[in-house]
């Protein structure tokens, strides 16, 4: 046994000669009690010798969990990433990390991004890792596992774990969550009984995968892509499709290479990266959460990104692709049209692609993406004839909004864009719900209804309540959209003329906390306004008698509620804004 020790730390000095360094080297290659201790209790795994040798070592960072329904097929795609590193002379060991999954966390998942980020960074770096896997899919899991790993800025690839097939419900198909609100509303006008409702969960959600509409899961796993760090076709491979564990595989021969290449993530997230990134949420037409979460990343890997950025890059971006919010198609019909390929090859050959950007496989964004084809053009448009002329995110401002708000017009209604109407004001989410379906209420489709308090700091933990469902009076009228204001987020399958983020938010004192019932609101998407009609003079009354919320007695939610930070700037916590790398934390036993 002896014997075999020195040969390991032998081995493992002669690759660590060969390559770059070897974090784990540190680790397993060491003699006497060290190597003992970190090599001895692994072995109880039946992990044979020769696996300490000084090959790299890949974390697959896998986020199962039946919590996370998502993300309960992960175990499996795993198994595939290991063949893959096995197979390309790597060592792989798997490693669980909090699972933010959407239907079931309460407040909101948002409110344990910054959380499980922390989780990520800190295992990471303190396990004898050289690269990682990140097995991402429900929607917070993909960023808050990309910034933990761009903190720690190591080789990484992100697979995201893939789309539902395509729902379908009496002959016609059903996306994820946007039937939801749309059930929820055919109920409330009378048209669906109990029974059909129920009918229709099982109809939606019939095989593994995340929401297989282009909501917020669908649109992380096309930036992963399009930024770089997931494999070509990560976004829109169905999760039940044999090739997403082919990519699995070929993902974890990959990360072997990037450790030997040294690849790190902060040679792929580069200004240019993001830009990419943005355009491409352009055109597919994507969630308005991305906003908050690439500006979060980007943060963490000093590159400089401001809400500015996604107007005015996403400004001459069209919406190309058809899909469900914005249009009627799902993920697995867009895989069969080309997939993300084919909307980045419609990008590059309209020179709004950084071409030479690098990405994960080794190769130019434009070198995989150059030869892909559309196959169904009623799925992916083209650049002359595109599904929706704005694409992009739209940033507004005004005296609502001084830092800004977002609306995502593709999801809109075109007469509303521009839009005076009196407000009906909600002072947080219990008073809407108990208020929207009185018969009393003073609401038309020409007010503008408000909702605050729910923003990064408000109910607490940014929730996706900013689509609030129209008043039932309204909807029996056939109302189906009107200008909605909050400083919460939105649900990527939702739709409708709704203004997001406004910032700072109500709980922070912004002054979306002193608009009143009656006052009269003004948006103009085309001039990038939103605007209270209300005296400077009135306001400073309202805010001089305005208290600010209560904070959280203690916990993880007084740390989250003292640190996050406003949505223009991607809430993530003040104090883990940038990276500290991987250092080889130092011995302590
Ligand atoms: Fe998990 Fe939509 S609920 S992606």
């Amino acid at each position: 046994m002896a014997k075999d020790n020195k040969k390991t730390a032998k081995a493992a000095k002669k690759a660590a000669k060969k390559g770059p360094f070897l974090r784990s080297t540190e680790w397993f290659g060491k003699p006497g009690m060290d190597g003992f201790h970190h090599r001895s209790w692994m072995k109880n795994q039946g992990l044979p010798h020769h696996l300490f040798d000084g090959r790299p070592v890949i974390g697959i960072c896998n986020t199962w969990s039946e919590l996370t329904p998502c993300n309960a097929h992960f175990r499996i795609l795993a198994e595939r990433v290991k063949r893959g590193v096995y197979e390309a002379g790597g060592f792989p060991l798997e490693f669980p990390v909090m699972s933010l999954g959407e239907t079931l966390m309460r407040p909101t998942t948002m409110m344990f991004r910054n959380l499980a980020s922390m989780d990520v960074e800190e295992s990471i770096r303190a396990n004898p890792l050289d690269g990682v896997v990140l097995l991402v899919g429900c929607d917070k899991t993909t960023p808050s596992l990309v910034m933990g790993a761009a903190s720690c800025d190591l080789p990484t690839i992100v697979i995201s774990g893939g789309p539902m097939l395509n729902g379908r419900f009496r002959g016609e198909a059903i996306g994820s969550g946007t039937h939801v609100w749309k059930f929820v509303e055919a109920q409330k006008r009378g048209e669906l009984s109990a029974q059909d409702f129920q009918d229709a969960e099982a109809c939606m959600s019939r095989s593994v995968g995340h929401c297989m509409t282009m909501g917020t899961a669908s649109t992380m796993a096309s930036m992963m892509e399009a930024i770089g760090l997931g494999m070509p076709s990560n976004a829109a491979i169905p999760a039940a499709d044999s090739r997403r564990n082919t990519l699995a595989h070929l993902a974890g021969r990959r990360v072997v290479d990037m450790v030997t290449e040294d690849l790190k993530m902060s040679k792929i997230l580069t200004r240019k990266a993001f830009e990419n990134a943005i355009r491409a949420n352009g055109a597919i037409g994507g969630s308005t959460n991305a906003v908050v979460h690439l500006l979060a990343v980007a943060g963490r890997v000093g590159v400089k990104l401001s809400l500015e950025d996604w107007d005015a890059l996403g400004r001459d971006v069209p919406c190309l692709v058809n899909l469900m919010p914005s249009g009627k198609y799902l993920m697995e019909d867009f895989y069969y049209a080309g997939g993300l390929p084919a909307v980045l090859r419609e990008l590059g050959d309209a020179g709004l692609l950084h071409k030479n950007a690098k990405t994960v496989n080794g190769k130019s964004i434009w070198q995989n993406v150059k030869d892909a084809e559309v196959i169904e053009r009623d799925v992916i448009h083209g650049m002359t004839k595109p599904f929706k002329a704005e694409g992009g995110i739209c940033v507004l401002r005004g005296n609502l909004a001084p830092n800004g708000a977002v609306i995502k017009p593709s999801a809109a209604t075109r007469k509303l864009m521009k839009h005076k109407g009196r407000a009906v004001v909600f002072e947080d989410i219990e008073h809407y719900k108990a208020r929207v379906d009185d018969p009393k209420l003073d609401i038309d489709e020409t007010c503008v209804m408000v909702l605050k308090n729910c923003g990064p700091r408000g109910y607490p933990g940014f929730s996706e309540v900013g689509n609030m469902a129209l008043p039932a009076k309204l909807l029996k009228k056939g109302v189906t959209d009107m200008v909605r204001i909050s400083d919460a987020r939105m649900s990527g399958t939702a739709y409708g003329t709704v203004v997001l983020h406004t910032s700072p938010e109500a709980a922070a004192g912004g002054p979306l906390a002193f608009v009143q019932d009656g006052d009269m609101i003004e948006l103009d998407v085309g001039k990038r306004r939103v605007h209270l009609d209300v005296s400077e003079e009135e306001l400073e009354r309202r805010r001089e008698a305005w208290v600010a919320p209560s904070p959280p007695d203690r916990g993880y939610w007084r740390i989250y509620h003292d640190h996050v930070m406003q949505a223009d700037t991607g809430c993530d916590f003040d104090f883990l804004i940038g990276s500290s790398g991987a250092p080889v934390p130092r011995e302590s036993h």
